[in-house]
C-alpha cells in the first residue's frame, strides 16, 4: 500500500537535517495567516517607517528629503488632523471623572462647556467606568444613541437590540465574516478593488473571496451585472455564495453609490438570498451629492411596489459605521457600531456568543461612538466650536483632494476619476515598458516598483493598486489625501517626470 505523501511542514519538521529548535515554525502554524495579505501595512509601510527612524535620530543625512510622509493608509490624527474638541474633552472627564467634583473651575477656567459635563455625567451613568466591562453587546444608553441617529439619518426606526458597539469596523466585519464562513466552500462578494480587510479576512477563514470589479470609467460605479455575472461564475465553480459586501463610500475608490445601484445590489441579494454587508464607515466624507445608507434603500423598498410579492421582507442586511474616519478620525480608539436587520434570531444568537467570547468593545471607543452619533447640536453651548472644527477639516480635506487631483490630472500617463468622497485618490498609471521589465528584474509587480522608487526618492508612501486588487493589466496606487498641506504633492509631480523620464 502506497503511503499518503506528507505535508511539506511536517515533513521537514521529521526529516529537516537541523533539529528544530522551536516547537511553532512558519510552515507549521495557521496557513490561512501565512496567506493572508495586507498591503496597507505592508513592505512599503515597514520601509517608511525605517526612514521616519532614520531622520528622528538624525541619521538622514544622504536621504534625498527630510520628511516621510505616510500617504498610504487612512489615519487621520497621525498625520496631524485635530482631534474634536467635544470628543477629547468628554472622553478626559470619563477617563478622569473626578474633575467632575470640579465643575466651576472646568467651566470657568479650563474652557470646557456645560454640554460637555451633561455629556461625561450621562454616559458615566451608563458605563459606570470606562475601566470596566460593558455590556457584550455594548453599553445599552449609547446603543441607544446610535438607534436614535439611525433613525434621524434615514426617516425609519432602529431598535437598539439590533446595534452591536465594535472595537471599529474591522472588529465587526471580522465577528460577522467568522459566523457566515462555514466551510472552506462558503463564498463572499467582494468589490474590486477592495479595502484589503476583506480579502484577508476570507482568507483567515479559509473561504473564498469572490470578486466584482467596480467601473472605473463610470467613476468606480457598482456595477450590478458585473456582480450576477461573478455569482454565476463562483456558483457555476461549486462555491457558496452567502454574502455581498459594498464598501459606500468606497476605499480605495471613493466612488458613492447612488440610490438607484443601492435598489440594484440589494434587488440582486433579495432574489439570491443574499445577506448585504454595507461598509458605511466613510459616510461622513462625501463631496459630492448626499449619503444614502443601505438600511433607507431597504426600508424604501420594503414599502415600494417592488415588495408586493414580499421579497425583500427577509432580506438581512448588516451596516457599519465607525468613528476612525471622516472628521472623527478616532481610529486610535477603536470604536464603531453594526446594526443588524432581518438575521434569523439563532444567527443574531450566534453572532452574540461570538462577540461575548471577546468581552466588549473598549468603553472609551464606545463613548466616542455616543459623540459621534449625538454631536453638539445648534444652540448648544460647545456647538459653534464644534462646527468650525469639523467644517474646517471638511474643507481641508475637500481642499487637498482637489489639489492631488489636479496634479495627477496634469501628470503623463495618469489619469484619476474626480473626487467623491472617502479619503483617498486611486489613479491608474500607465509605465513605459522598460519600467516594467526594470521591476520584472527585482521581482517587483510594476506598480511596486513605481511606489518603491516614489518612497527612495520622496518619503511619500503610497499604496500599489496590487494590494487592492485591480483588473488584469491596468496598474494604479492609492494615495490618501490627509496629510497636511501641499508641497508633498509637488514631490510626487517631480518625482514621476524624472521617473517616466528615465524609463522612456
Ligand atoms: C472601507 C473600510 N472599512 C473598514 C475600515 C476599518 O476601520 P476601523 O478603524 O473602524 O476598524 C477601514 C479602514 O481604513 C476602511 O477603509
Amino acid at each position: 500500500m502506497g503511503s499518503l505523501p506528507l505535508p511539506d511542514f511536517l515533513s521537514k519538521r521529521l526529516f529537516s537535517s537541523t533539529p528544530q529548535k522551536k516547537s511553532l515554525n512558519i510552515n507549521n502554524i495557521n496557513q490561512n495567516v501565512v496567506h493572508a495579505q495586507y498591503a496597507v501595512r505592508g513592505e512599503l509601510a515597514i520601509k517608511s517607517e525605517q526612514y521616519r527612524a532614520q531622520l528622528a535620530k538624525g541619521e538622514g543625512k544622504d536621504l534625498p528629503f527630510d520628511s516621510v510622509i505616510s500617504a498610504n493608509i487612512g489615519n487621520p490624527q497621525q498625520l496631524d488632523q485635530k482631534p474634536l474638541t467635544f470628543f477629547r474633552q468628554v472622553a478626559s472627564l470619563l477617563e478622569n471623572p473626578e474633575l467632575l467634583e470640579h465643575e466651576q473651575i472646568l467651566l470657568d477656567k479650563l474652557g470646557y462647556k456645560s454640554d460637555v459635563v451633561e455629556r461625561a455625567r450621562r454616559l458615566l451613568k451608563d458605563v459606570k467606568s470606562v475601566g470596566a466591562y460593558s455590556q457584550s453587546q455594548g453599553a445599552p444608553g449609547i446603543r441607544q444613541s446610535v438607534a436614535d441617529f439611525i433613525e434621524r439619518r434615514d426617516g425609519y426606526s432602529s431598535d437598539p437590540a439590533n446595534i452591536y458597539l465594535c472595537a471599529g469596523a474591522s472588529s465587526g466585519v471580522n465577528a460577522l465574516m467568522n459566523v457566515i464562513c462555514s466551510t472552506p466552500q462558503t463564498g463572499v462578494l467582494v468589490p474590486i478593488p477592495q479595502y484589503p480587510l476583506y480579502s484577508a479576512t476570507l482568507r483567515l477563514m479559509n473561504a473564498h473571496m469572490v470578486p466584482y470589479y467596480l467601473k472605473e470609467d463610470a467613476n468606480w460605479a457598482t456595477d450590478v451585472g458585473g456582480m450576477r455575472d461573478a455569482l454565476k461564475e463562483a456558483q457555476g465553480k461549486g462555491i457558496d455564495v452567502r454574502a455581498v459586501v459594498v464598501i459606500n463610500p468606497g476605499n480605495p475608490t471613493g466612488g458613492s453609490l447612488k440610490p438607484e445601484d443601492i435598489n440594484a445590489v440589494l434587488e440582486l441579494a433579495a432574489e439570491e438570498k443574499l445577506a448585504v454587508l454595507a461598509d458605511e464607515v466613510y459616510q461622513m466624507n462625501v463631496f459630492e451629492g448626499e449619503f444614502q445608507s443601505f438600511k433607507k434603500g431597504l426600508r424604501d423598498l420594503q414599502k415600494s411596489e417592488k415588495n408586493k410579492d414580499g421579497k425583500f421582507d427577509e432580506m438581512e442586511l448588516a451596516s457599519m459605521h465607525s468613528i476612525s474616519k471622516g472628521m472623527v478620525g478616532e481610529c486610535g480608539h477603536r470604536g464603531g457600531y453594526y446594526e443588524m436587520v432581518g438575521f434569523d434570531p439563532e444567527v443574531v444568537a450566534q453572532i452574540y456568543k461570538f462577540v461575548s467570547i471577546m468581552l466588549c468593545a473598549p468603553v472609551i471607543g464606545q463613548c466616542l461612538v455616543d459623540c459621534m452619533v449625538n454631536p453638539p447640536r445648534p444652540n448648544d453651548p460647545s456647538y459653534p466650536l464644534y462646527k468650525s472644527e469639523y467644517d474646517g477639516i471638511f474643507n481641508g480635506l475637500r481642499q487637498r483632494a482637489d489639489a492631488l487631483y489636479e496634479a495627477f490630472s496634469q501628470m503623463d500617463g495618469v489619469s484619476c476619476q474626480s473626487p467623491q468622497g472617502s479619503m483617498y485618490l486611486f489613479p491608474t498609471i500607465t509605465l513605459p515598458e522598460k519600467a516594467v521589465a526594470a521591476a520584472k528584474e527585482e521581482g517587483k509587480k510594476p506598480d511596486e516598483f513605481y511606489c518603491l522608487r516614489l518612497l527612495d526618492a520622496t518619503g511619500v508612501c503610497i499604496v500599489p493598486g496590487s494590494g487592492f486588487g485591480q483588473k488584469e493589466g491596468t496598474l494604479h496606487f492609492r494615495t490618501t489625501f490627509l496629510a497636511p498641506g501641499t508641497e508633498w504633492v509637488g514631490r510626487i509631480t517631480k518625482f514621476h517626470q524624472e521617473f517616466m523620464d528615465q524609463y522612456r
